[in-house]
């Protein structure tokens, strides 16, 4: 009788909603195909010690796909080609453990990893599969920069939290006639800002992809008050920059991490009350926009990904990540995937929207 399936499941990087709808749908369609499926616990770390896994059935699926979170947890910090260790002097080493991770993958009998992740994530999957592991990989972040896929599941509900925060901001700035900023995540990449700023009525919205000039944002705010608009809604990316200036970040980076920005939008309400002499408040929404509930249009996107990763398992292919083409789910190369970030293009219709309603983007001339 031949062997019964055996593949694994991990979710790396920080978590997006929808997560746990992938791993439903993995199981389910797993199940479907008479497989069985080993869940790797945060991260790729759970296979550097084979006790980090949890065999999953129906039953550890069910009333899972409405959570946010992964039930198999998730790591940013476990790069098992960059694997930090403590030095005896208590500074902080590297050391390349992935040998392990094959190693371990042979030892657990597994025929393919699903690996749920962004950028970092899939980077490392494209290593492992350089070292002969089969590996499909699906893609999540709520940062949306990930190319190879139109959309990345996350996305859809990180800008609803973003457009719920921005609307409950309206009625408060206008009751006090004061300007609010308001900072979204979305690291290098303004996916986030443009599309909660347009969807929310915002009236200046700051990217990473266009360095800002205040006076351009005082400008609109000033015209606005001249119009008896006293009141005004600017979004910031985290990763938005005056032009000619840097990023902010918030504290030390520890060694081998990526640094965690925040702060631009408490600059902006400074820079906008020097400049205008408006009062401003500024609202930083963090990982609210993470946290919680993902939208149906994420559960159904984090489920057709699943459920495509098993349908290619099942045809016998690896090396691949599934991605969206509206309106289909299709493969790139996992290479392909992890080549350059995918950023706002200026060109495209949602810039071209925000500048025609007339929303100022902190780059119009006089
Ligand atoms: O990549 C997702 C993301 O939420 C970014 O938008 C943000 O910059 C970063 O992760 C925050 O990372 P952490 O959860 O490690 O603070």
């Amino acid at each position: 009788m031949p062997r019964r399936k055996r593949i694994a499941i991990n979710t790396g990087g920080g978590d997006a909603p929808g997560l746990n709808a992938v791993i439903r749908a993995v199981v389910l369609a797993a199940d479907h195909q008479g497989w069985e499926v080993l869940g790797i616990q945060r991260g790729y770390t759970g296979l550097l010690d084979t006790h980090e896994t949890v065999p999953l059935g129906r039953d550890e699926v069910r009333g899972i796909v409405h959570l946010g979170g992964t039930i198999l947890g998730t790591s940013n910090r476990g790069d098992p080609f960059h694997f930090p260790v403590e030095n005896t002097d208590g500074s902080t080493g590297f050391v390349d453990r992935s040998d392990e991770i094959v190693e371990n993958f042979g030892r657990l009998g597994l025929d393919t990893l699903i690996a749920v992740g962004g950028d970092g994530s899939m980077k490392i999957a494209q290593k492992l599969a350089e070292k002969g592991l089969p590996i499909v990989g699906v893609p999540k972040t709520i940062d949306n920069d990930l190319s190879g896929t139109v959309v990345t599941f996350g996305f859809n509900t990180a800008v609803s939290v973003a457009t719920g925060a921005i609307d409950r901001l309206h009625s408060t700035a206008e009751a006090h006639e004061r300007v609010f900023t308001v900072e979204v995540m979305g690291r290098y990449a303004g996916w986030i800002a443009l599309h909660a700023g347009v969807a929310g009525g915002a009236d200046a919205i700051l990217i990473p992809e266009i360095p800002y000039d205040i006076d351009a944002v005082c400008r609109k705010i000033l015209e606005r008050q001249a119009r008896g608009r006293r009141f005004s809604i600017v979004v910031v990316a985290e990763g938005a920059r005056p032009r000619g200036g840097d990023m902010v970040t918030k504290h030390e980076t520890d060694p081998g991490q990526e640094i965690v920005l925040g702060g631009i939008a408490e600059r902006v309400a400074r820079e906008i009350h020097q400049t205008s002499g408006k009062e401003t408040r500024s609202v930083v929404l963090g990982h609210l926009q993470r946290g919680g509930r993902p939208t149906s249009y994420d559960r159904l996107l984090a489920l057709r990904f699943g459920a495509a990763a098993v349908r290619l398992i099942a045809e016998g292919r690896s090396n691949i990540m599934v991605a969206l083409d509206p309106p289909n789910v299709l493969t790139v190369p996992l290479e392909e995937a992890t080549r350059r970030m995918k950023t706002v293009p200026l060109d495209s219709d949602t810039v071209m929207t925000a500048r025609e309603m007339g929303l100022s983007l902190g780059d119009e001339t006089e």
